[in-house]
C-alpha cells in the first residue's frame, strides 16, 4: 500500500467488497454522506456497540442505560443552546463554487505541517537509531520548534476568532495563510457565514396544526431531560451515569470522509452526574478511564493521543478529544466534555420544572455537574476497521490481504470448512456449525480450494478457520488456523469451542482495562 490516500481508497473499497459498509440508496447513485452497513458491517457495529455497553453499564455499579426517542420537544434544543449556537463556520470558493468548513480548511493546512513534523522525526529516527529520543528531538530541534510555534500560533487565532464569532478574522487567516481550493486551486473567497447543522421535520397531520420539530444533532439531551425521572427510579445516588447510545443527525456542510463524518450516524454517550465543584476531578478520571477502554483492543498505544480543546463548546468548561490516527492522518474519535450544570439548569429555566438532586449528606438540593464522554460508533468502526486492514508479503512472496479485526470485535468467529464437498466431511462440519452456533456467530463454506477459502475468511476477518478432513473420520480431530499468525493445530473436535471462547470473550478483553 502506498500513501495515505491509496491507503484510504483501499479501506473504502474493503469495507464494500466484503459486505461491511455501502452507499445509502447506492442504485440511485447514493446520497452524500449516508450510509448502509450490511451483513458483516451490522454484526461488527453490534460487537462494538455491546463492547462499549458492558464497559459502561454492566462494569460500573453507578451507571444505568437508557433508550430515549429520536424526536423531542422543540424546547429542547432551544434550552441546550443548538437553536442558536450549533453552527459551523462555511466559506465557498467563487471559482469551482465549492462550499468548505473555515475552520477545517485552517486545520488541514496546520495538519500538513505537523506532516512535515512527522518527517523530520521519522528522518531523526533512522539516522540515530536506538539512541533516538522522541520528546528531546520534538523540544529541541529547531525547525521541529518553529513548525510547532507557527501550528499553535494559527490554532490559537482560529479557536479566538470563532470563540469571539469574528467570521472576518477566520476569512482574514485564511488569505493570510494564502490558502487555496483544492479544486480550482483560486483564492478567490466569500466571507464566512455561520450554517446551523440541524435538520427540521415536522409531527402532525395537518400542514397548519404542524409542529416543527428537529432530529436531534446529539443523544446528550434525552439523557438530560430523563435525569430526573432515572435517579428517583433507581434511587440512584450522585455520582451517577446513565448511558445511551442512538441515531443522531447534523447536515454536515462537508461530508467527504466516508463514514468518518456522515449526516446520520450513531453516538454512545454516557453523562457523569457529580457534585459541583467534583467535577475537575470527575473529568480527568474520565478521560484516563476512556482511553484505557481504547488500549484494551490492543490497537497501539502510539495509535491515540489527547487533544485539549482550545475553543470550548457553548456548555463546557473543559473539553478533550481521544484521536485516532486514522488512514488520514490524527483526528477526534471521542470526546470528553466537563459540562457544568449547563443543560441541566437551562432546562429548569425552559421547563419551570426543578431538576435538583437532593443530596443527604449535605442535606441540600443542587443542580448537579455533569462530565460526559461521547463517541460516534461510527468512527470507531472506521478506526478499527482501517487499523485492521493489512497488506502482507508472505515468505514465498504472494501478498494477502487480511483484516486483522481484534478478535472480540470480528463478525464471524469461525468459518468451518470441509476440504472437500463428499465423503461425509459437509454432514460432519455442518454437525460442528450447529453444536457452535449457540455461542459464537459462525459460517459454513464448501466453495473452492481450502487455501483460498482461507484466504476469504481472512479478508473479511474471521479469526479462526476449522477444517475438517479424512482424519477427523477416523479420531474426531480438526485443523484450527490462526487469521494473525496462519498457524495450523489439529484438535480433538470437543475442545474446539474453549479455544475460540479464550480469544473472544469479552471479559478477558475488557479485563486488560
Ligand atoms: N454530546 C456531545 C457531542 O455530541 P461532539 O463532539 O459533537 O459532542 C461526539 O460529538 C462524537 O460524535 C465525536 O467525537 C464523533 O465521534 C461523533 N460524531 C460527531 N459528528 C459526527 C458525524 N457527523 N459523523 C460521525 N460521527 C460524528
Amino acid at each position: 500500500m502506498a500513501n495515505k490516500e491509496d491507503i484510504f481508497k483501499k479501506v473504502i473499497s474493503h469495507a464494500k467488497e466484503y459486505g461491511y459498509v455501502f452507499q445509502s440508496s447506492e442504485i440511485y447513485d447514493g446520497l452524500s454522506a449516508v450510509y448502509d452497513y450490511a451483513q458483516n458491517g451490522a454484526e461488527l457495529k453490534k460487537n462494538i456497540r455491546e463492547y462499549w455497553w458492558r464497559a459502561m453499564v454492566q462494569l460500573n455499579k453507578n451507571i444505568v442505560g437508557i433508550d430515549a426517542a429520536i424526536f423531542m420537544h422543540p424546547t429542547t434544543w432551544k434550552a441546550s443552546g443548538h437553536v442558536d449556537a450549533f453552527n459551523d463556520p462555511l466559506i465557498d470558493n467563487k471559482d469551482s463554487k465549492k462550499r468548505y468548513r473555515a475552520d477545517v480548511l485552517v486545520e488541514d493546512y496546520t495538519a500538513k505541517i505537523e506532516a512535515k513534523i512527522e518527517k523530520e522525526v521519522k528522518k531523526a529516527a533512522k539516522r540515530f537509531g536506538d539512541a533516538f529520543d522522541k520528546s528531546q528531538f520534538l523540544a529541541t530541534n529547531g525547525r521541529v520548534v518553529e513548525y510547532q510555534k507557527k501550528i499553535n500560533t494559527i490554532l490559537k487565532r482560529l479557536g479566538s476568532s470563532l470563540e469571539k464569532e469574528d467570521l472576518a478574522d477566520v476569512k482574514a487567516l485564511i488569505e493570510e495563510l494564502g490558502i487555496v481550493c483544492p479544486v480550482s486551486g483560486s483564492k478567490n473567497w466569500t466571507d464566512v457565514k455561520q450554517f446551523n447543522l440541524m435538520f427540521g421535520t415536522k409531527l402532525g397531520a395537518s400542514a397548519d396544526s404542524a409542529m416543527d420539530l428537529y432530529l436531534r444533532p446529539e443523544t446528550a439531551q434525552g439523557i438530560f431531560v430523563n435525569f430526573l425521572n432515572v435517579q428517583k427510579t433507581g434511587r440512584m445516588k450522585i455520582p451517577f451515569g446513565i448511558a445511551q447510545t442512538g441515531k443522531a443527525f447534523r447536515n454536515e456542510i462537508v461530508a467527504r470522509q466516508f463514514i468518518f463524518r456522515m449526516r446520520e450516524f450513531e453516538q454512545m454517550e454516557m453523562q457523569f452526574f457529580v457534585k459541583p465543584g467534583s467535577q475537575k476531578e470527575w473529568y480527568e478520571a474520565w478521560k484516563e478511564n476512556r482511553m484505557k477502554w481504547h488500549l484494551s483492543l490492543g490497537m497501539g498505544e502510539e495509535n491515540y493521543r489527547f487533544h485539549d480543546h482550545e475553543k470550548l463548546a457553548h456548555y463546557a468548561d473543559a473539553a478533550a478529544d481521544i484521536e485516532f490516527r486514522f488512514p488520514f492522518g490524527f483526528k477526534e474519535l471521542e470526546g470528553i466534555h466537563s459540562r457544568t450544570d449547563f443543560d441541566l439548569s437551562a432546562h429548569e429555566e425552559h421547563s419551570g420544572k426543578k431538576l435538583q438532586y437532593f443530596d443527604h449528606e449535605e442535606n441540600k438540593n443542587y443542580v448537579p455537574y455533569v462530565v460526559e464522554t461521547s463517541i460516534g460508533l461510527d468512527r470507531m468502526f472506521l478506526a478499527v476497521f482501517s487499523h485492521s486492514l493489512k497488506e502482507e508479503v508472505l515468505e514465498n512472496n504472494t501478498t494477502r490481504t487480511v483484516l486483522k479485526l481484534p478478535a472480540v470485535l470480528a463478525p464471524t468467529k469461525a468459518a468451518v470448512l470441509p476440504l472437500v464437498k463428499k465423503d461425509g466431511l459437509p454432514e460432519i462440519a455442518h454437525q460442528i456449525v450447529d453444536d457452535l452456533k449457540w455461542d459464537f456467530n459462525v459460517t459454513y463454506d464448501e466453495k473452492d480450494a481450502v487455501g483460498r477459502r482461507y484466504r476469504r475468511q481472512d479478508a473479511v476477518g474471521t479469526p479462526f478457520c476449522i477444517t475438517v478432513d479424512h482424519q477427523t473420520k477416523e479420531d474426531n480431530t480438526v485443523t484450527i488456523r490462526h487469521r494473525d499468525t496462519m498457524e495450523q493445530r489439529r484438535v480433538p473436535i470437543a475442545e474446539v469451542n474453549e479455544l475460540i471462547a479464550k480469544e473472544v470473550d469479552m471479559k478477558s478483553w475488557l479485563g486488560k482495562m
